[in-house]
């Protein structure tokens, strides 16, 4: 795993969506999967930038959405359809058979995971994940103690989940169930970028790169990926060991 810290949100994010353009230029077919929050946003408008300016080209590539609040509807702002549309898919023009999110209103949610499931092996895999990671280590919606083998699943959330999760929503919103990929689709992926930044984000850093690996803090299996990379601000690594600083590869504004 390569670790890459960056003086603060604005660089890390121009890193991040020159991973994501690197992507896609190797492979203009790309599956690339995409988290919501706080973390990703502004490399999502630096995607969009670089389309504007005609650096990138998305449209022969895969967008599936990391997760998605159950029984929150889609038009609502804070649900994770809504982000993705304002922030990259609406803005980018991507075109709707693109896409593929899952629906949390569905009747059928072991249907939902299966159809997500069975997309990603039609298509041979992810080729990269853009995610942020939880106050509680979660990954998507992979809550402490979910099982490494898990593919999409739908999960009680954590009580930090939930209310952490409000910070998203304009009133107080009922979150009690998530429904995610899994931390196998994780593993699988071709890529992984995990992205943090803040000095709230650094003690789940300190504990993801150098707690022991567990599921407890199901962020740690990325330590068992061969080519993940989470890419920090200083203010994330603030809690880093001198060990972990010098083995990172620290960005030259360091
Ligand atoms: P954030 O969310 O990017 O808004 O901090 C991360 C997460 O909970 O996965």
């Amino acid at each position: 795993m390569e670790i890459k810290i960056f003086k603060d949100y604005q660089a890390l994010s121009e890193q991040a969506a020159s991973e994501i353009e690197e992507v896609i230029k190797l492979k203009p077919d790309a599956v690339i999967c995409l988290a919501t929050g706080e973390s990703p946003k502004l490399t999502y408008q630096l995607l969009v930038k670089k389309l504007i300016d005609g650096k990138i080209d998305l449209s022969d590539c895969t967008l599936i959405g990391l997760d998605e609040w159950v029984g929150v509807p889609p038009t609502t702002e804070g649900s994770c359809h809504h982000f993705l549309y304002k922030e990259i898919f609406s803005p980018l023009g991507i075109s709707e058979n693109q896409i593929h999110l899952f629906d949390a209103l569905s009747g059928n949610l072991f249907l939902e995971c299966q159809n997500m499931d069975k997309l990603i092996l039609e298509k041979g895999d992810i080729d990269l994940m853009v995610v942020g990671i939880g106050m509680n280590g979660h990954i998507g919606f992979n809550e402490p103690g979910i099982p490494v083998d898990n593919y999409s699943h739908v999960i009680n959330l954590d009580s930090t989940t939930q209310t952490v999760g409000q910070k998203y929503f304009a009133h107080p919103t009922e979150l009690k169930k998530g429904i995610t990929l899994g931390l196998k689709h994780l593993l699988q992926a071709e890529k992984v970028v995990l992205l943090a930044n803040g000095d709230k984000k650094a003690s789940i850093i300190k504990e993801t790169l150098e707690g022991p690996i567990s599921i407890d803090v199901p962020a740690t299996v990325l330590r068992m990926h061969l080519n993940a990379m989470v890419i920090i601000d200083e203010e994330a690594a603030g809690l880093l060991s001198e060990k972990t600083l010098l083995d990172s590869q620290t960005a030259s504004n360091v």
